[in-house]
């Protein structure tokens, strides 16, 4: 029985923080500084995690960051008074607002107020369309971490079935559109899709992101397929587990990611790498 290799989200990310350090570098020569601002609502304790692996990747590559803890009960004019200020403010190059947010506020709302020059995180509408036509500044970070996982492997993405599983406006939808930018032949599957199994076996690469523990077994997977798991599930026990059943799927497919250390890491590279793009269209 064969056993996929597994693509090591750590070894790849490191590789792009590199990149990213060494151009901060260059740009602090030329008197051009690179910030960050993270702004987090609430004691969500996934977004804690999140928002200090942030920070944490800002300091070592040499961006400047800012947090903004607010307390659950901040009301949303207030927060949208705080992303104008930041808005404003030349220090800051990226504003990254972690989702979710308290029920309260419109997430939209405060999406829509970032200026779509410091949408690092590539969430504005206007952002998102540039994305849709294939000319874009930001990186949707999640889907560009994937595709580099998947070239990391020396899989050529053009011409090659790819089935997504998932359509949120954060990863479904814009990682069908950064493998169909590359060419791929790009199917779409949700909660309606009828014989998902049957979809996803046509898959030569596939993606999952819908956030079901282990929906992903290995009777829906090609043999030698590529597959990528964004599932970033908490069980019960307190363990995290992706979307794809990783032990079974090993069995069928050629290069898997794991979770964690799978696509995780590369989110965080790639907002790095849109933090000093935004730095660099400002500096214009
Ligand atoms: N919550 C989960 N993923 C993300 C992300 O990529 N960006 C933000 N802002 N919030 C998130």
């Amino acid at each position: 029985m064969s056993q996929a290799k597994i693509i090591d989200g750590k070894v790849v990310s490191t590789k792009v923080r590199q990149e990213v350090k060494e151009e901060v570098e260059k740009l602090n020569q030329q008197g051009i500084n690179v910030g960050l601002a993270v702004v987090i609502v609430g004691k969500d304790p996934a977004s804690r995690i999140y928002v200090n692996s942030k920070k944490k990747a800002c300091a070592e590559i040499g961006i400047y960051s800012e947090e903004y803890a607010l307390d659950e009960s901040i009301t949303e004019q207030e927060l949208l008074t705080l992303v104008e200020k930041l808005n404003h403010d030349t220090k800051i190059n990226g504003i990254l607002v972690q989702s979710p947010l308290p029920k309260h506020i419109n997430e939209n709302r405060i999406v829509e107020a970032i200026s779509p020059l410091k949408d690092v995180d590539a969430f504005h509408a206007q952002n998102v369309g540039k994305i849709m036509i294939g000319d874009f500044d930001f990186l949707p970070c999640t889907p560009s971490g994937c595709i580099d996982l998947i070239e990391s492997t020396g899989t050529e993405i053009s011409g090659k079935n790819c089935v997504v599983i998932g359509r949120s406006n954060i990863v479904g939808k814009p990682m069908a559109m950064l493998l169909l930018h590359k060419n791929g032949t790009v199917t779409i599957c949700h909660s309606k899709t009828r014989n998902l199994a049957e979809v996803c076996r046509q898959a030569d690469i596939l993606v999952a992101a819908v956030g079901v523990p282990n929906l992903v077994k290995k009777d829906m997977v090609k043999q030698d397929a590529v597959v990528i798991d964004v599932g970033m599930n908490r069980l019960e026990d307190g363990s995290l587990c992706g979307d794809v059943d990783f032990e079974g799927v090993s069995q069928v497919a050629s290069y898997i990611t794991p979770v964690p250390g799978g696509v995780g890491p590369m989110t965080i590279a790639t907002l790095m790498k849109n933090t000093v793009t935004a730095a660099k269209i400002q500096s214009r």
